[in-house]
């Protein structure tokens, strides 16, 4: 698949079949998360994988009722759960190296936009989930204090596809030269 093609059509699926996925697909999805860029190449991510059905039930009690991915969170086969190790992306000798603090969340971010675009290519499903009560997931998972849980997403085949949402006109968010700047010249 080419690579615009699939950063365009990939889409949030939030509706899954509960047929199981091949191990090689996992496993591709994941070698896409080892490959992402990271600060220094501190490669902070870590991914449980949850497919027993009484995890994903806890971990999907950790979203908002009004979450529209909680439903995929139980429906599809398996759950991502992208976790952090904390103080290491964005870290020079124990310090913040910028004033940006720790870069966990950017090269989390990074990670999990592999993971989506890979799965996409293998027809898989994926939507990241946010918005959620990272403490509680974080219980449930018995993640240790130096790492946190920072996104998660169902993996499945797609039951339905997703809506398109807008975006932004290119021309609504690029300057050239200066910040504000509409002049191409
Ligand atoms: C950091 C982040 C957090 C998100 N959290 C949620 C979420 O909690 N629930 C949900 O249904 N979608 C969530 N989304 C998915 C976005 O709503 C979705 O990516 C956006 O509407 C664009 O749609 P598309 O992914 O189909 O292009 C999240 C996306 C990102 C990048």
């Amino acid at each position: 698949m080419d690579l615009m093609e699939a950063i365009k059509e990939r889409r949030s699926i939030r509706k899954y079949q509960s047929e199981p996925i091949p191990e090689e697909s996992l496993q591709k999805v994941i070698e896409a998360v080892r490959w992402a860029p990271s600060w220094a190449n501190t490669q902070c991510w870590e991914v449980v994988v949850v497919r027993d059905h009484k995890v994903k039930s806890d971990i999907a009690a950790t979203l908002p009722k009004g979450n529209p991915a909680l439903s995929s969170m139980t429906e599809a086969p398996v759950v991502l759960v992208l976790c952090a190790m904390k103080g290491l992306s964005g870290y020079y000798q124990d310090q913040p190296a910028t004033i940006k603090g720790d870069w966990l969340m950017f090269d989390t971010g990074l990670a999990m936009q592999n993971l989506c675009l890979v799965a996409h290519a293998l027809g898989l499903g994926t939507v990241i989930v946010g918005m959620f009560d990272h403490k509680k997931a974080e219980k449930v998972l018995r993640v240790p204090q130096n790492v946190e849980v920072v996104a998660m997403t169902p993996l499945g085949y797609p039951a339905a596809g997703g809506l398109t949402p807008k975006r932004k006109e290119i021309s609504q968010f690029v300057f050239y030269e200066k910040y504000g700047a509409k002049d191409k010249r």
